[in-house]
């Protein structure tokens, strides 16, 4: 089968979680290429609610390898936790997890210096999930970064956190916080390593090998391409590329072993944290979306921003990652609404963008164009056949497919995994669609 990347197309929270969790059967491996802890990829499955961080969404099958590249900052602390919390739902099969070693450390000084630089920045902080990410990548490309490689050597670990708890302790008390102490840092990362210690290995040699053999990889992104560092919103993005290169940079593969990337978009848009929002909607119908879509940040719990679908941001994604095909999420959340609004254009100083403009000063002040369509009474909520779906929904879908040129191959109508809508003859046979509604596939809970 076909080697895909799923990846969002937003700022995140596009629903990624249940998209990778329902199709990974008909993949052998699922592979995390950049992000932390600071994701939440939640899964329904059988009446339980499972949030998952940085464990890939694959572990909830049986025999699925399930793989943590490089590019991914790597918080050994939440990645036991996390497995505790799935030991706790019946999942056993760990042996499945494979961290790359040259994915790099979050450690306690990270978190620090985040909180000290939002408290400093004010007005201007850009509202960070306060998981030490920004400051992990910032230590990994200024070359001081610790490694879950670096638990394979007591010494070099110990060295590599001695000399920056010593630099970072410099900062932290200028600016009148609390002294970190490197032994006790070491000796609580000493025990980590401990325990992590089997689950290390050469991710992309794994990978390459893996795929030589015949595997297929399903490659998973985090956050959103609007999020990205390089192509989103600066400075409101994470420190990372969710974006199609970070596929290859995040675990060392080649462009040619991606087959087909799928984007996941909601049907509407939100955005947690600071940031410009074009399409943003306050008032009633804003918070009619918030609280019918449940839109609190599963890492969080803050409350997300909620907004029309914003097809100019849409179609950026769309050319950006070179999708072709779009899965559709939370289309139920906008049954009952009496019309809908399509942003087909920013408009700015007098003429329109004809691409996504990524500078805060231009979003900030562009006016959104709307294209309104007809909404649809009746609930769409649990629809698994497109055929049935009302004509309003249909238009909706064909107004979006034609302003960002890609088709919606799967529509999400529920959290459940049988909640969806797979359209076969879009598919083009990239997800082995057998495998996916066998109600039988072998899962873990
Ligand atoms: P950081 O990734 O914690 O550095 O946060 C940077 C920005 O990305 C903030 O606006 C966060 O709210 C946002 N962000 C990070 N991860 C996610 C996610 O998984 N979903 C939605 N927003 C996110």
């Amino acid at each position: 089968m076909a080697n895909c990347v799923v990846l969002g197309m937003q700022w995140g929270d596009e629903g990624k979680g249940k998209i990778v969790d329902l199709i990974t059967p008909s993949f052998d491996a699922v592979a995390r290429y950049q992000g932390g802890p600071n994701a939440g990829h939640t899964v329904h499955v059988k009446g339980k609610k499972i949030i998952l961080h940085l464990i890939p969404s694959g572990i909830l099958h049986k025999n699925k390898l399930c793989l943590i590249g490089n590019g991914v900052v790597f918080n050994p602390k939440s990645f036991l936790n996390e497995m505790e919390q799935l030991r706790e739902f019946g999942v056993e099969n760990f042996d499945n997890i494979v961290i790359s070693k040259n994915a790099h450390l979050i450690l306690p000084y990270h978190f620090e210096i985040e909180s000290l630089i939002e408290e400093r920045m004010g007005d201007n902080k850009i509202g960070t999930t306060l998981r030490g990410i920004g400051p992990a990548y910032v230590d990994k490309m200024n070359r001081c970064g610790v490694k879950v490689g670096d638990f394979l050597n007591e010494k070099v670990l110990k060295e590599k956190i001695e000399l920056n708890v010593a630099e970072k302790n410099d900062y932290l008390i200028h600016f009148g916080k609390a002294r970190l102490d490197a032994d006790a840092i070491f000796r609580e990362f000493l025990d980590y390593a401990s325990q992590i210690k089997r689950h290390i290995k050469d991710v992309s040699y794994l990978l390459y090998d893996k795929m030589r053999e015949g595997c297929s990889v399903l490659f998973e992104g985090a956050q959103g391409t609007l999020l990205d560092i390089d192509h989103g919103t600066y400075p409101f993005v994470t420190a990372s590329n969710p974006t199609i290169g970070g596929v290859c940079t995040g675990l060392g593969i080649s462009p040619y072993d991606i087959d087909a990337v799928f984007g996941v978009s909601k049907a509407y848009n939100t955005r947690v944290g600071a940031g410009p929002f074009p399409t943003e909607i306050q008032g009633e119908t804003g918070n009619y979306l918030r609280e019918k879509g449940s839109e609190f940040g599963a890492t969080t719990g803050r409350p997300r921003r909620c907004g029309w679908y914003d097809a100019v941001a849409a179609a950026y994604a769309v050319r950006i990652n070179g999708i072709k095909k779009i899965i559709l999420t939370k289309a139920d959340v906008l049954d009952g609404l009496e019309e809908l609004k399509i942003c087909e254009g920013y408009r700015y100083k007098g003429g329109l963008f004809p691409s996504f403009p990524t500078e805060k000063w231009i979003l900030e002040k562009v006016e959104a164009q709307y294209r309104t369509v007809k909404g649809w009474k009746e609930p769409i909520d649990g629809f698994q056949d497109f055929a049935s779906l009302p004509q309003a929904f249909k238009d909706y879908i064909a107004n979006i497919e034609e302003l960002i040129q890609a088709e919606v191959a799967i529509i999400s109508t529920g959290k459940d995994r049988h909640e969806t809508i797979f359209r076969d003859e879009k598919l083009e046979g990239l997800v082995n669609l057998e495998a996916v509604k066998d109600e039988q596939f072998v899962d873990q809970i």
